[in-house]
Order: C-alpha cells, then sequence, then structure tokens
C-alpha cells in the first residue's frame, strides 16, 4: 500500500506553527476529562526478543506473546499502536554490539517507535483520542506510557498520519540535519547519496537540490533510480546491483564529490570515498550493509586514507543528537512540503504479526520510501 503528499491546508504558518509546537494542542481548555480507569482487561500483543539474531532476524529470534496488562498507571495513558515504524536501527537494538542506546534485552519486548491514539488517560496532559508519537516505545498492539512523555500530532488537512514518520518524523530530520549541520551543501557543489530510494536518502538528495547542489543517488532498482531522476528531481542515479558504480559516478560526477552522505559503507563507500573532493565533508548516518554482519568481521574503508589526503569532514551523528533543535526542522521540512518541493513515498505493510519479516523488506531492498507497518485502523 502506498501513500503520496496531497493538500495540506490554507495557511502554512498555521501549519508551521502547529507541527513545531504541537503541545500548544493540549492547552487545558482543550482538554477534555481523562477517562477514569477501565473496568475491562485490555489484551496487548507483545513482540518479545528471544535470541540475538545472526545474519538476518530468524523466525525465532522473536515470538508474540498475547498477555493481560495490568490497570493503567496513575499519569499514564494507554495508546493503542495505529502505526509501527520499522528502521534499520531495530537491526541493532537486537545485537549486542556497543551502540548509542543499550541493546534490547532477551526475553524482553521489542523496541520501537510508534504513533498511535489514546484509548485511555490518567494523565491530565493529553486526553482520549488524541494522536501521539509514542517516542521509544515496544513492539506491541498497546503501549502504556507517561502522559508528559507523548507528542500529541496534530491533524492537517491533506497530509497523511505516516508523515509523520518520513519527511516529518525522525527520518526527514535525520536527512534535515545531518545534510545541513554536517554536510554544509553549497550552491554548485555535487552531492551524493546512497540507499537514495529510502526514507533518510530520499529528503537528503530533494534537500540538496534545494540548496542548489548536483545530487546523485545510488539504489538497488531501475524502478528506484527512475522515481529518483523522475518524480524526486535527482540529476542522475545509479543503480549499484547491474552497474560498475565506480565507473558510473566518474560519468556522473565530473567534477568530483563535495558530499558524501552515507548510508551504506562497504565496497559503495569505497567507490565514493574514492572520489571525494579537497575539503569535502561526510556526514556518517549509516552502515546498513553491516548491520546482519558479524561485528568482528566488519571492516573499515580501504582507502581510509584518502580522507586525510582529501581533508575530508567525517562526523558519524544520530539524530538524537538534534533533539533539542527539532522545531527548527520541522519548519523546515513543512516548509519544503506545502511548496511541493518534496516527494515522498510510503510503503505500508499490514499486521504487528508481520513485523520481523517486514522489517527484512529494509535489508533486502523491497522498500521505497519510509517502510512503515500498519497495526490497526486510524480512529
Ligand atoms: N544516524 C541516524 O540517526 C539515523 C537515523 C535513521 C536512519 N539511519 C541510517 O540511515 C540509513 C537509511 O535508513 P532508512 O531508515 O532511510 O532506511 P531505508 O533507506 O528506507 O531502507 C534501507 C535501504 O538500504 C538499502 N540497502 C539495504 N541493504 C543494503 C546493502 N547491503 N547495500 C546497499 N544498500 C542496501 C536498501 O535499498 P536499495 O534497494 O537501494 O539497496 C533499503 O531499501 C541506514 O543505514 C540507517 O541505519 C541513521
Amino acid at each position: 500500500m502506498k501513500e503520496t503528499r496531497g493538500n495540506y491546508g490554507s495557511d502554512p504558518r498555521l501549519l508551521i506553527s502547529k507541527l513545531c509546537f504541537p503541545r500548544q494542542l493540549k492547552s487545558p481548555k482543550t482538554l477534555t476529562k481523562p477517562k477514569q480507569m477501565a473496568t475491562e482487561m485490555t489484551t496487548n500483543t507483545i513482540w518479545y526478543l528471544r535470541k540475538r539474531p545472526v545474519g538476518e532476524v530468524a523466525p525465532d529470534d522473536l515470538e508474540l506473546v498475547t498477555e493481560e496488562m495490568a490497570p493503567l498507571a496513575e499519569g499514564h495513558v494507554r495508546v493503542r499502536t495505529i502505526y509501527l515504524s520499522l528502521d534499520p536501527t531495530n537491526r541493532i537494538w537486537m545485537s549486542d554490539m556497543d551502540a548509542y542506546l543499550p541493546p534490547v534485552e532477551i526475553g524482553t519486548p521489542m523496541r520501537g517507535g510508534s504513533i498511535g491514539v489514546i484509548e485511555e488517560s490518567r494523565s491530565e496532559s493529553v486526553p482520549v483520542g488524541s494522536i501521539v508519537n509514542t517516542g521509544l516505545a515496544i513492539w506491541a498492539a498497546y503501549n502504556d506510557l507517561p502522559g508528559e512523555g507523548v507528542n500529541v500530532l496534530p491533524a492537517i488537512p491533506g497530509l497523511p498520519l505516516t508523515a509523520f514518520m518520513g519527511p516529518l518524523g525522525a527520518t526527514g530530520m535525520t536527512a534535515y540535519f545531518g545534510l545541513t549541520e554536517i554536510g554544509q551543501p553549497k550552491a554548485g557543489e555535487t552531492l551524493v547519496v546512497s540507499a537514495a530510494a529510502g526514507a533518510v536518502g530520499s529528503m537528503v538528495g530533494q534537500i540538496g537540490k534545494n540548496m542548489g547542489c548536483r545530487v546523485v543517488g545510488i539504489a538497488g532498482s531501475d524502478e528506484k533510480c527512475r522515481w529518483l531522476t523522475e518524480t524526486a528531481g535527482f540529476d542522475a542515479a545509479i543503480n549499484y546491483k547491474v552497474e560498475d558504480v565506480g565507473e558510473a559516478l566518474d560519468r556522473h560526477c565530473p567534477d568530483g564529490i563535495d558530499i558524501n552522505f552515507e548510508n551504506v559503507g562497504g565496497s559503495i563507500m569505497e567507490e565514493v570515498i574514492a572520489r571525494l573532493n579537497d575539503f569535502s565533508r561526510m556526514p556518517l548516518c549509516g552502515l546498513i550493509s553491516t548491520y546482519n554482519a558479524d561485528p568482528d568481521e566488519s571492516t573499515g574503508p580501504k582507502n581510509f586514507a584518502n580522507l586525510l589526503m582529501r581533508r575530508t569532514l567525517v562526523r558519524g551523528f544520530i539524530i538524537i543528537d538534534f533533539l533539542d533543535r527539532f522545531a527548527d526542522g520541522f519548519a523546515a521540512m513543512a516548509s519544503l512540503l506545502m511548496d511541493g518541493k518534496l516527494q515522498y513515498e510510503t510503503d505500508i505493510v499490514e499486521g504487528l504479526e508481520t513485523a520481523p519479516t517486514a522489517l527484512a523488506r529494509l535489508f533486502e531492498g523491497r522498500n521505497l520510501g519510509k517502510l512503515v507497518l500498519k497495526v490497526s485502523d486510524e480512529p
């Protein structure tokens, strides 16, 4: 199932203020009285991590468990999951590598971000019926969370809820801050982005185009490459599965490469590094080609020395580094969206029970745009 962008209403400033300051929507006047504790028990369905995957996630690495929920605690809200975000980093969290967050412990629910609707509230700050971004929650039909920890999302005419996981969500913010803060694009420069037709990459390239760059994307199919050049406005796209990436980069980047927005790692990264210009920048966003690999066997780029010779700025980043500046990112991305300067796709798979197999789509390149799991219907 796919969704595309639509009409977002007539007043851009109102939209931006809603996006940037969603908590304004929860002024005391607009609150309905919190619903009292439900008397009936709620049954939840939860994915538990049972084993650390070796290579690709295997069917018995996770287990879907049905259990009764405890009564909702004071100050908490019960969120029915509508959309679960599926992200490459889910695979990192399943491993015990030394990462930016602790691993998910074996025998505990799988971690994930979601959008849902409040079905029960014992929090003065969030009324029943609110649509919220849960932040970090779990792979489950329901999440009980502190009311203060969820973020109420505005209803924007014509804007699908899933956009808050794409251009206006964490992946959009990753693209925006990674490119503008670390990539520091200037008009006329050449920007190369890998995993270009994915959630982050597709935004990176279009932000770069809007800043006047020549943009070359690298992706894994002719269909994706066509989408990049014909819909998203990239100057060129390289299908790394059938083309010689080095030769294609030489052809499409005659003046060398000023910015490498790195999403993939491995040999694709090495071909880009080999063509970097002096004082180039390399936002190191992800290394998806290594996530299913044995961490002890992962190697860095063979041509690491070129980063010295070209005096390249390489900076790894995680989007949570920019949390306190999300309002700026929202405003910038919303503005591009409203001006019709951002095209995006959402790849929607249905059913909580399909979560592990749906996640595999990211590693098989079967998604175009943001991969989202639909768990239940929107109200
Ligand atoms: N630093 C941060 O805060 C942050 C935040 C979000 C995401 N990320 C990273 O950004 C990257 C993209 O994430 P996303 O959420 O936007 O996912 P995505 O790009 O929507 O999906 C992943 C894509 O990666 C490509 N891919 C998978 N395995 C590959 C391989 N072995 N070699 C080359 N390409 C491969 C596939 O496309 P093809 O068909 O083109 O192969 C796939 O569609 C990931 O590395 C992720 O970890 C980082």
